[in-house]
């Protein structure tokens, strides 16, 4: 049997992409090495495998569970069961915070990644800003040991700093007792330390869950995932946190769930947390994807 064989009769049970996908994993080669060898032989250990992973596939376990990996923002990232699978929607966030950070007038920016998983966002910007100070946080310590894997494998350790927390909770200590001085010479407040926060925090209403596809609600994990009944919860206690925590014109970037503009204008316009300039990209299904605001 040849591979092109092998792909055809994976095919009859999962998507002929994803086939292609599992045998060039299990080959340790890419797609277009696949194409350009379909006629050689599938060794019987290979096509064995290939029917393992072909059964798991069809069972509703995600392609990035089986291969171990996916792409963002032009990286590789490793990916388990204990971490979200980072989205292409997740990319405007990131394309989101690298322009405004081309207008900052330092790029010694101190940037917070709240709710890190994989670590894609707070690397991906690692590898973008090359002047950036980041920290990553998630209450997961499943999901930090994936995304320091990750930062190792990068070659970007040494450019973002892991911390086991709950959305700002361990980081408050730290901003007390934190005198610094801004990119315009100006002294900090003691509790103001970021000058952007970034946050895909989970958003999905816990009611919504029957909806789900089951390959995300039976895999993906549910604390990246839901978020109370609204899908509101970690956004009502996150956005006066990042308010107490930002620099004066900090920004706060964060992704948010289909449906959730008006609620997400409505709580960043509460009365004692002020914030400038919201403003909401799509993404390119024309959905509101980020939301961006300025710290008053
Ligand atoms: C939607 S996932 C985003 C993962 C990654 N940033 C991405 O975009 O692919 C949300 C992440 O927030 C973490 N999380 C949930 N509740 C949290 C909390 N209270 N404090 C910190 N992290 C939290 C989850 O463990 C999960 O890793």
């Amino acid at each position: 049997m040849t591979l092109r064989e092998g792909i055809t009769e994976a095919s009859l049970a999962i998507a002929r992409r994803d086939a292609e996908t599992l045998l060039a994993h299990l080959l340790h080669q890419d797609r277009a090495w696949l194409i350009a060898h379909a006629g050689d032989p599938i060794q019987p250990a290979d096509h064995e495998s290939l029917r393992t992973l072909t059964a798991r596939r069809a069972a509703g376990v995600p392609l990035q569970h089986l291969t171990g990996a996916q792409e963002f923002f032009g990286l590789s990232f490793r990916i388990t069961p204990d971490v979200l699978i980072p989205r292409p929607e997740t990319e405007h966030l990131v394309e989101a915070v690298i322009a405004w950070a081309s207008t900052q007038p330092s790029q010694k920016l101190r940037i917070l990644d709240v709710g890190t998983g994989s670590g894609a966002i707070a690397l991906a910007l690692a590898a973008n800003l090359p002047a950036a100070e980041i920290t990553a946080v998630d209450l997961s310590p499943a999901a930090l040991f994936v995304a320091q894997a990750n930062a190792k494998q990068l070659g970007l350790m040494h450019r973002v700093r892991f911390l086991r927390s709950d959305l700002l909770d361990a980081l408050q200590p730290e901003l007390a007792a934190g005198q610094r001085f801004d990119a315009w010479g100006l002294q900090r407040n003691r509790s103001q330390a970021w000058d952007a926060i970034v946050s895909n925090p989970p958003y999905v209403a816990q009611t919504d869950a029957p909806t789900l596809q089951p390959e995300v609600r039976d895999h993906e994990p549910h604390l990246a995932l839901f978020a109370g009944d609204h899908g509101l919860a970690i956004y009502r206690r996150l956005i006066p946190q990042a308010h107490a925590a930002l620099l004066p014109h900090g920004l706060l970037a964060m992704e948010i769930g289909f449906g959730q503009r008006d609620a997400l204008t409505n709580l960043l316009s509460e009365p004692n947390h002020t914030w400038k300039d919201i403003r909401f990209l799509d993404d390119y299904a024309g959905i509101p994807r980020v939301v961006l605001a300025t710290r008053l």
